[in-house]
């Protein structure tokens, strides 16, 4: 039971302000290990702000992060890098770099954060794209592949260094519903396979159903629920309840 597990990520009173604005406002949640924990709400509710703060790229100004009871406030700057060794990032535009292949493009992590030599590196490369059904894209430019296939190679980027924790952010957007089912599919199967423990952003239902074992609810910056995808079907909520009803977040804007 999730309960009795020490978190992985355990978010204590995280506020903030990005220019003007308060983005976040006492945000509290846990992440337990081996789970796939959604973060879902409306568009401009806050998602990506808390990603952004989990994985470093916003400090940590008001409140508490602790990643694998590493407390991120605390750390300096070589231990924040160990610590993002450990998380990969799948981010919402999955950017890959365009003028190199999709096996160079996953080769990336590991070149600058090992010292293996090349043919063992090759090897690994190979094993990721196997695991996202790549192989046979190995050799091609990010502009040969499809919609789909580029989340998945930006998907065998982010695992490219093995971390235990994944991050991503909406890595559905913009795909069809067959092709969205199979993503959802490797991502369980990082799950169950890898033991890797997943915090996912996405709007898409399906994928919610598919997939969450707990969800955190944002509205408006503020955590209005944390519990089991049940619980929060349970909990009477009206923002949870709309969310569902509608399908998606209000106001969602479309995404290509
Ligand atoms: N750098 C920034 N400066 C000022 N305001 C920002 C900045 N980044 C985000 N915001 C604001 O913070 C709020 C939350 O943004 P965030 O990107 O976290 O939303 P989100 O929940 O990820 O939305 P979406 O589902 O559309 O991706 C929005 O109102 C946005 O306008
Ligand atoms: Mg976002």
């Amino acid at each position: 039971m999730p309960s009795s597990q020490s978190p992985i990520i355990d978010v204590s009173h995280l506020s903030a302000t990005l220019g003007e604005r308060q983005v976040l406002t006492d945000v509290s949640f846990r992440v337990y290990p081996n789970q796939v924990t959604v973060i879902l709400g409306s568009s401009g509710c806050g998602k990506t702000t808390v990603l952004k703060h989990l994985i470093g790229l916003y400090p940590i100004r008001s409140g508490q992060v602790r990643i694998m009871q590493q407390e991120l406030a605390a750390l300096d700057e070589p231990q924040k890098q160990q610590l993002s060794l450990k998380m990969g990032v799948l981010f919402q535009n999955g950017a890959l770099l365009n003028s190199i292949t999709v096996a160079e493009n996953v080769a990336i992590p590991l070149e600058q954060h090992t010292d293996l030599p090349p043919d063992v590196i090759q090897d690994l490369v190979r094993l990721k794209l196997k695991l996202v059904e790549l192989e046979h894209a190995a050799h091609l430019l990010p502009s040969e592949l499809s919609g789909g296939m580029r989340k998945r190679a930006a998907l065998a980027r982010a695992i490219a260094l093995d971390p235990p924790l994944l991050f991503c952010d909406e890595p559905s957007a913009g795909l069809d519903p067959i092709t969205m089912a199979a993503l959802d599919e490797l991502i369980l199967n990082l799950k169950h396979q890898l033991g890797m423990t997943i915090v996912l952003i996405t709007h898409e239902v399906p994928s919610i159903f598919r997939l969450a074992d707990r969800i955190i609810f944002l509205d408006a910056g503020r955590v209005v629920f944390e519990g089991t995808l049940q619980e929060g079907l349970q909990s009477g909520i009206a923002r949870i309840e709309e969310f569902f009803r509608k399908g998606k977040g209000e106001g969602m804007p479309t995404r290509s």
